[in-house]
Order: structure tokens, then sequence, then C-alpha cells
């Protein structure tokens, strides 16, 4: 596909496979040594960056960038601060106010930041499993405790469970909810009226929530994010809110985030907290990728997010016609498909080594995100459609009638 961007006429590949092995990428190793004979070709479907060639715009824009750049201690130009700012308020009808960005090395960095500067030692911090697994560590490694509201799985759909959650906030030694908007592992793009529920419960309990909105550009036909500080001076008040364009670009490597902190008091406290670990600045070819991303990488998401759409309905419709004892829950957000494995009866262990050693799909297992993901597995649907069909071949001879997991 051909289109303008940034004034040039830039071609977008949404179908080229790249083994990533050379490259260092953490998954395509994990995947090369829990099966050392994976052959070239194949790639994993476990961590959620994605298996594409990178947007051109932002290639070429860092290339451009880096033949005079000198690298030094470098801080967000206003070109970048504008560039992030346009893009919340055209995408996500979010106004961010410039001093409230905090940059960080990361989304986890941050919620670890957020987790010491906000809370005492030992407090309780609410997740709601299965949930996106670092939320445990970040909370657990810091001396503080995990407080679980699992979602409710019914009729095929997830939810939050506002009861349990309104429960647990009223407990004042629970002084945190990390929630994950959209979420990972199960796909769900929270509602407005989802949101401000959990908003209300926490003004009225007084949470203080780190909404993680890593995938908020993510969003597929039908739905729509909702930040959730755009939800009133109160909620803005006692969020803060973690966004990077690592997942829509796939720019994790380069470790740049922009954590939204509205109030002076509780951003004093972020930031004392970052410095107290020696961090002052990000990365200066990650803040010039960010800057190119939002400026020029509107139509390379749109056809990220076209490739999502069919990738995810593809699976669907092969599912059905050839694996229907398989579930798969409906995809919102995020390019993260949770499936349901629960109907083969197998166990965890099982399972895993049935997908590893004999289908060659290498999934992120269920019960990493806690144990009510027993009996499922997250796939990681952005790569080439033709690596996505090939894998979904794998995995009906390892599921199917007479395979080898029958
Ligand atoms: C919900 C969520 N938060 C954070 C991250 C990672 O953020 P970072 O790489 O900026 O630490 C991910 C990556 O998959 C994620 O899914």
């Amino acid at each position: 596909m051909d289109v303008c961007a940034g004034g040039a006429l830039m071609a977008h590949d949404f179908s080229t496979l790249i083994d990533r092995t050379a490259q260092g990428s953490a998954k395509w190793a994990a995947m090369r040594r829990a099966n050392p004979e994976v052959l070239v070709g194949i790639p994993p479907f476990s961590v959620a960056d994605l298996d594409l060639p990178q947007a051109p715009e932002i290639v070429a824009g860092l290339r451009e960038f880096l033949a005079d750049a000198v690298l030094g201690y470098t801080e967000p130009t206003p070109a970048c601060t504008r560039a992030l700012i346009d893009w919340m308020t055209r995408r996500h009808d979010w106004r961010i106010a410039p001093d409230s960005i905090v940059w960080t090395n990361g989304v986890v960095p941050a919620l670890c930041t957020a987790v010491r500067a906000l809370t005492p030692t030992g407090a309780g911090v609410i997740v709601q499993p299965p949930v996106y697994y670092p939320f445990y560590s970040a909370i657990e490694r810091n001396g503080r405790r995990v407080v679980r509201n699992p979602l409710l799985l019914q009729d095929g759909r997830y939810r939050m469970d506002l009861d349990g959650l309104r429960r647990l906030a009223a407990d004042p030694a629970n002084t945190m909810l990390i929630l994950c908007s959209p979420h990972n592992p199960v796909g769900r793009v929270w509602t407005h009226d989802e949101l401000r529920a959990v908003a209300a419960i926490a003004v009225e309990h007084e949470l203080i929530v780190v909404s993680d909105e890593i995938h908020c550009d993510l969003v597929l036909p039908g739905h729509r994010h909702t930040t959730l500080a755009s939800l009133g001076q109160e909620i803005a008040r006692r969020s803060i809110v973690c966004t990077a364009p690592s997942k829509t670009f796939n720019l994790a490597g380069l470790c740049t985030s922009h954590i939204v902190i509205s109030d002076a008091a509780l951003r004093g406290r972020f930031r004392a907290e970052l410095e107290s670990q020696g961090q002052f600045f990000v990365s200066a070819p990650g803040l010039k990728a960010c800057e190119l991303a939002y400026t020029h990488g509107q139509e390379w998401l749109d056809g990220l997010l076209r490739l999502i759409a069919s990738n995810q309905a593809l699976l669907r419709e092969f599912l059905r016609e050839r694996l229907p004892t398989m579930g798969v829950l409906p995809l919102e957000g995020t390019y993260l498909q949770w499936l349901d494995f629960r109907k083969l009866g197998m166990s965890a262990a099982a399972l895993k080594r049935a997908h590893q050693d004999e289908a060659v799909v290498f999934f992120a297992e269920g019960t990493t995100f806690g144990a009510e993901g027993a009996g499922f597995a997250r796939m990681n649907i952005a790569a080439p459609r033709a690596a996505l069909l090939a894998a979904l071949e794998r995995l009906a001879l390892c599921h199917g009638p007479g395979g080898p997991a029958a």
C-alpha cells in the first residue's frame, strides 16, 4: 500500500516477516531456548511486540536525525511535546497540560515508581486478574500486597466486578488500583460507563488509580477508548495515566514513555521517586521516534489496525471451522487474542508442551497472567497474515481429530 505521509510517498509493508533472532529480540530468543529446533520463518506469538517492519516514516526520520544528532543528555523538545499533545487530542479527545507530563524509561518502570512513591509499605494494591503479569511484580517487589479483584467472565465476555472493587476499595489498607485499559490479556476496551463507575469508586474511597493505557491507540472498529483522566477533575486529580508510543508503533526497545499526572503534589512525589532511582533523562532517539510517530504515523497505524482486524477475522473463522472446541474471546482492543482451551480438558503443563513441542506455536500461557488464566493462552496476532495462517494450520493438526494432543 502506498500512502502520502509527511509529504513523502511511503510504502507500508505488513506482510514481510523478519527473523529477529540475530537482532536480539527477547521473544525470539526465548522461543529458540525453549525449542532449538524451530525453523527459520516461524515467529513466536508470545510477547507483545510487532513482528512487522517498522513504520517507514519513523525509520526515515530517525535516519535523518542520526545523520547529525549529538546524542548527549536530551530533554523533550517543544516539538516532541506538541506532537504528543496533538495526538492525544486528535485520537482520544484528551487535552494534556504540557507540565503534567513526566517522561520515563517505560511504563513498567513507571508502575514501580508509582507504587513506591504513592503508597505506604505494606499497602494493598488492587489488580483485576487475569492481567499483565508485571503488575504483580511492580507491587510485590516493592513491598506492597497484591489484592485481587478477578474479572468476571459472563456470556463469553469479561467484565469488571464493580461490587468486588467497591468492597476492596472501602478497606483503608487498600490505597491504589492498577487498571489495565484496554485490558491485556482479555482484549476488553472498557466502556465510558464502566470507567465512570471505576472513577466514582476511586473518588469515593480515595484510591489512587494508576491507569495503564499503553494499548489506547490499538482499538478495533466499533469501540472507543476513554482516558480515565478525561472523566472529570476529581478522578484526574487521583490518576496516573501511563501511555507510550511503544505498543502502537513497536518502539519498546527505545524505552520512552509519557506518564500524565495532573495533580502537582502527586507528580512531585512521583518525580522525586524517579530521581531517587537516578532517573533524570530518557533516550534521545526515543524522544525523536516518539515525535516522528505522533506526527507522521497516523496512516501507518490505520494500516496496522486493518491488519489486526483482518487477522482476527481469519483466526475466528479458521477456529470456528477447524477447531470448534477452542473459544475465541471478542477482541475489542490490543493485538492480543485471548483463547479458551478449557474444553480440551488439558492441564496447563500439557497445553504448553503440546503448543511448543508439537504445534510449534509459542503463546503466552494463560497462567502467566494469574491463576484465573488457567486453560487459556494469549496469542499475539500482530504478525503477517501468512505466518498466522501457518501457525493456525499447525495448531489444527495438534488439537484436531487424530492430532497428537487430541
Ligand atoms: C499493559 C501493559 N503495560 C506495559 C507494558 C510494557 O511497557 P514498557 O515496555 O513501556 O515497560 C505492556 C507490554 O506488553 C503492557 O501490555
